[in-house]
């Protein structure tokens, strides 16, 4: 595991140039991407880079790790939408090589079709992760096993609270969503994991510094071969580097 400190501006130029290695090598790579605001910088980037004419995804396939149970891909509050607006309507993507899990068919059939899609695509030569406060990676909380692959959670008191800010009320945060499990993650030939601020301190301490423990969802990426955290100093403040 590499962890890199720098400023979010600076990782998000370093995260890019990862993509950009990675796409020169194979246009026709498999991208996993994930929401929240950590990674937005990012994909601003990605963005620039593609309006330079320095890196395209016309032949890149993307899996998405979560969705909320209930949203329609419309809604504005759905992994999908987010995705669209924030990433793939910018780029040259096709949209028909994009995949977010279904919040609308969670049947075993769905979720187990989500796995072999990664697998028929070769599987992913990157994944992208944020981290929550309480260590999680995609909706893979503290306790749950590690050797999960795409299934349904019930949403924690706390993460619905902490996502009611873009919701009207907490009412209307979904009670569950689709996630791939950490093991469906693991499989990704490389991860980046950003963590931005002081509020992930704690996270990024368990993680880098702890046992692997599923009270540390994001410690069992210490056993992947080729992961990189890059933290802002917030979030690397009580890493003792
Ligand atoms: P955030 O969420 O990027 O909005 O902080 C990260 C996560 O919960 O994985």
């Amino acid at each position: 595991m590499k962890v890199i400190v720098d400023t979010p501006e600076g990782i998000a130029k370093q995260a890019a140039a990862i993509y950009k290695e990675i796409l020169a090598d194979k246009p026709n790579a498999v991208l996993g991407f994930a929401t929240g605001s950590t990674p937005l910088d990012l994909y601003a980037e990605l963005i620039r880079l593609y309006e330079a004419g320095e890196i395209s995804f016309k032949d890149v396939t993307t899996f998405n790790l979560d969705e909320y149970v209930g949203l329609e891909p419309t809604h504005d509050q759905s992994y999908r939408y987010f995705m669209d607006t924030n990433l793939f309507n910018h780029i040259d993507l096709d949209p028909a090589n994009t995949h977010v899990p279904s919040g609308l068919d969670t049947s075993d059939e769905a979720l187990a079709a989500y796995d072999a899609a990664i697998e028929a695509a070769g599987g992913e030569d990157l994944h992208i992760l944020g981290i929550g406060v309480n260590g999680h990676i995609a909706f893979n909380k503290p306790g749950d096993p590690i050797d999960t692959m795409t299934h349904v959670v019930e949403l924690t008191q706390n993460t619905r609270e902490v996502n009611a800010r873009f919701f009207d009320s907490i009412d209307d945060v979904p009670t569950h969503a689709v996630t791939m499990g950490i093991k469906s993650i693991m499989h990704a030939r490389k991860i980046i994991l950003i963590a931005l601020g002081e509020a992930k301190a704690d996270a990024i301490k368990a993680a880098v510094e702890g046992p692997v423990d599923p009270a540390c969802p994001a410690s069992v990426l210490q056993l992947h071969p080729d992961v990189t955290f890059f933290c802002d100093e917030g979030a690397a403040s009580k890493l003792s580097l």
